[in-house]
Parts: structure tokens; sequence; C-alpha cells
């Protein structure tokens, strides 16, 4: 494409192919090599312009023709909506609470939505997290699988790449809140929790990466806890697993970068879902306003909207990071 400018500057130039590809093109999102012909150079202002450091004609003072290649964000806008279509999303513990959110954050941003839960129905009541992902318009479809079973997982995986759509994005988000301190925690307990908390991220983690580095590269992220980042009342367990989930996070990140898979961590803290209302200690919904610095507790779709960032190419230069939505919880 040719574009011709008068330009006084090269910031001149650059917002004028901005406005020109943003309004006229309509332009996917991301960056775009822009080759910009027939530069007007003024001696005065070209001068100025050097700190933008591309090539371009010397300031001579003459109409003539010549080239720049600079990269440009299209559309500012438009980078920033998480766009998820064409892709599918598998979400661990999709049917409730912060998963079933991911889900339809996911699914309102053009993704289809492989739900692989333990049960169905939402813990929280309402039709089934499948069917309202395709009240959206995209496809969804239900796996029974227990996160303990490496290979529930992979038939997840496996209904992921039968959707239509590009199988990349895995949410590993099926949680047990386990509660309890050190002394009253017992065997079960600490099984349980470990199992589900570390070893289903574990499984969900090594699923994904066999799939993503068959099919080029993908997204993954782990939902981990504040109960990971900071010491937590009540919950040796689920800490020490929630811990274990930033510092796997931040391993296979590392091992797999090169190949096009990132790695992230989300670590809400307190929010208003069934686990919150229903597992934890009588007590801990009031404790959680009173200690939270915003004075609230978030809500399952401030979590998903994180997630959904992270998952999208918005966050295509981001990977081992452990993001905390948290309303400010553990930098106190
Ligand atoms: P939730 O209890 O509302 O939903 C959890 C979902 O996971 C349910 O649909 C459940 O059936 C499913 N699930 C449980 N065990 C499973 C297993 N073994 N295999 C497959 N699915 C299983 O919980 P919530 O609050 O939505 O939690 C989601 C994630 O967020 C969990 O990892 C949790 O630890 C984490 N989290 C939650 C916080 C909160 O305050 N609600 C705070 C910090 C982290």
């Amino acid at each position: 494409m040719v574009v011709d400018l008068k330009a006084t500057n090269s910031c001149h130039i650059i917002t004028q192919v901005v406005d020109i590809l943003s309004s006229a093109l309509d332009p996917p999102p991301g960056d775009h090599r822009v080759s910009i012909s027939n530069i007007v150079c003024d001696p005065l202002t070209l001068d100025r312009a050097s700190s933008i450091g591309d090539p371009r004609t010397p300031p001579c003072g003459r109409s003539h023709t010549a080239v720049m290649t600079k990269r440009v964000f299209v559309d500012h806008a438009e980078t920033m909506r998480m766009d998820c279509s064409g892709r599918t999303i598998v979400v661990t513990g999709g049917s409730s609470g912060i998963g079933r959110s991911i889900a339809l954050t996911a699914a309102e941003r053009g993704a289809n939505v492989v739900v692989a839960d333990l049960e169905q129905s939402p813990r929280e009541g309402g039709t089934p997290t499948t069917e309202a992902v395709r009240d959206t318009g995209s496809e969804s479809e239900f796996v029974n699988a227990d996160v303990t079973d490496l290979e529930d997982l992979r038939r997840a995986a496996e209904v992921a790449s039968e959707l239509d759509g590009t199988f990349d994005a895995w949410v590993n988000n099926a949680g047990y809140g386990a509660t309890d301190e050190l002394t009253k925690t017992d065997a079960e307990n600490w099984e349980r929790s470990i199992e589900t908390n570390l070893t289903g991220v574990y499984h969900g983690c090594l699923t994904a990466v066999e799939s993503m580095l068959a099919n080029g590269g993908g997204s993954i992220v782990n939902i981990a806890s504040g109960a990971g980042v900071i010491g937590f009342l009540n919950s040796a367990s689920y800490s020490a697993a929630k811990g274990g989930v930033i510092a796997l996070t931040q391993q296979v990140a590392v091992d797999y970068a090169a190949d096009g898979i990132r790695v992230n961590a989300v670590s809400p803290g307190f929010t208003d879902t069934e686990m919150l209302r229903q597992d934890t200690h009588d007590g801990t919904e009031s404790y959680a306003e009173k200690k939270t610095p915003m004075r609230r507790t978030g809500t399952p779709e401030e979590v998903a909207d994180t997630v959904v960032f992270l998952v999208s190419d918005s966050a295509s230069f981001i990977t081992g990071e452990n993001v905390r939505v948290d309303g400010g919880y553990t930098v106190q």
C-alpha cells in the first residue's frame, strides 16, 4: 500500500498512518509494518524527529519519494479489546464461579469453550455454562473431567481440537477450598488439596503444552491465589498448593517460551463465589471485606477479565507473571 502524506515530522507521519489504517482499512489488532513513500522533507522539523530512529530521507527540503518502515500499533483500542475470535479455550472448573465467568467472558469475545468439570450444574445455580456460552453464538462442549486424572484432561483436549477454531488457550481454574490451620490439617485434607489444586494444574499444563507444541504455540493461565503469595489464615494445604502453582507457572513459562507458549498465573483475592460463601469458616466473608483495602470482595467477572486479557494477543509479551486481582489484599 502507498500512502501520500505531507508531514512535518516523523510523529506526524505515524499519527496520520495510524488514523488512515484505523478508519479506512479496519486492520486487525496488533502491530504492523508500514512503508511510507513520498515524504516531503522539512529541514526545520525532521531534525527534531531523530528520536524516532527510523531510516528517512535527509532533511533536504524537497518533495521526493522515500520509504520509511515503522512498526506501528495501529489502533490501541482495537488491540486492547482482547479479541478471542477463532479460538478455542479449555476452562477446568468452568461450570461455576470464576471458571464460569472466564468461559462466558471469553465467549463474548468470540471464543469457543470446552468446560471440563466434575459437575455440569453451576454451584450457584442457573443454566449450565455450555448453554450460556452457546447463547452468545459460540460453540461449547462439556467434558466430565476430574483434574486429578490426567486422562480426563487429555479427553478435554481432544474435544477442544474437534471444535471449530484453533485450540490454543487453556485455563487451569478448578480448585478446592481446603481450609484449616496446620495442626488441624489431616491427611485427607492435605492430599485432596494438593491433588486438586496443584497436581490438577500440573496435569492441565502437561496436557496443554503437549497440544500446543504440536499446534505451534498457545497460552495457559493458572488460577493461583493470594494464599500462595502471603501467609493466609487457616489454609495450610491450600496455601502450599497455590504457592506451588505460582512456582510451576514460572518454570513452565521459561521452558516453553521459545516454543510460543505463554504461561501466566492469576491470583484472586477474596472473590464472591460459592467457594467463599460455603467452603470457608464462618465469618470469612465479613473478614474479607474488612481486611481487603478496597473494603469489598471481588467479583468473578473482575478475575475473568484479567484471565482473558492474559490468554489474548493483548498480552503477547507477558509470560511467567502472577497477576494479583485482590483489591490490594496482598500488598498491604
Ligand atoms: P467454585 O467452588 O465456585 O468453583 C469451582 C469449580 O471447580 C466447580 O465447578 C467445581 O465443580 C470444579 N471442581 C472442583 N474440583 C474439581 C476437580 N477435581 N476436577 C474438575 N473440576 C473440579 O470456586 P471458585 O471460587 O470459582 O474458584 C475457582 C478458582 O479460583 C479455584 O482454583 C480457587 O482456588 C481460586 N480462588 C478462589 C478464591 C475465592 O475467594 N473464591 C480466592 C482465590 C483463589
